[in-house]
């Protein structure tokens, strides 16, 4: 029987955590808009850097699985001020190893990240871009209950466009 965890990563696992975002920058390049290119020349500073603001849970939320005791997953989200809205959350980051797939590790991360940040009574909503080809991601967040609120044109730096769904989620 298998056993989905959901857990903070202390700082300390960064290399854990950075070996899980390598691997979902270069197994599936086409669902995120970091490169693995660019992710790969991170040092130490940075991937701990960014356990530690998650650790606050704040203005960042970071949480993993662990299928029967390993790494498999990733869910993160940010506030969106001074960008957006403040009582809006900004949903990254959401990877499932292959091998773990099909098995509800998305969603219990999703649903796991969703009730930590209802204890924080000013977020209502939780916003999420997903490209419109990333269809196993789509079916994951309708099954969590976001819905499709608008199609734009997601542009990166480097020149490079993307047709994307923007989701929302209320949330609890
Ligand atoms: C999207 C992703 C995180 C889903 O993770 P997962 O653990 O396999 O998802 P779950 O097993 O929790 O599935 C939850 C729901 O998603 C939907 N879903 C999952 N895989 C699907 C697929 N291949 N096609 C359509 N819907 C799918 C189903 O509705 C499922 O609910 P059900 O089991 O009740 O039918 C995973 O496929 C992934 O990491 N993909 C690559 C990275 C990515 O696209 N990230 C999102 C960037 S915005």
């Amino acid at each position: 029987m298998d056993e989905v965890e959901i857990i903070k990563l202390s700082p300390d696992r960064w290399e854990e955590y950075r070996d899980l975002r390598l691997r979902s920058l270069k197994e599936d390049p086409e669902a995120f808009g970091i490169l693995y290119e660019d992710a790969v020349k991170e040092d130490e500073i940075f991937w701990r850097k960014l356990l530690e603001i998650a650790e606050k849970e704040i203005d960042h939320w970071k949480f993993f699985a662990e299928l029967n005791g390993k790494l498999v997953g990733i869910v993160s989200a940010r506030i969106t001020i001074p960008a957006g809205d403040g009582d809006t959350v900004k949903v990254q980051e959401v990877f499932v190893a292959n091998e773990a797939r099909g098995k509800g590790v998305g969603k219990k991360l999703m649903n796991y990240l969703f009730k930590e940040i209802s204890k924080h009574p000013q977020f209502k909503k939780a916003k999420i871009k997903v490209f419109t080809s990333q269809k196993p991601a789509i079916g994951m967040y309708e099954s969590v209950g976001a819905k499709i609120v608008d199609k734009i044109e997601e542009s990166w730096p480097d020149g490079r466009t993307n047709e994307t769904y923007v989701m929302e989620k209320a949330l609890p």
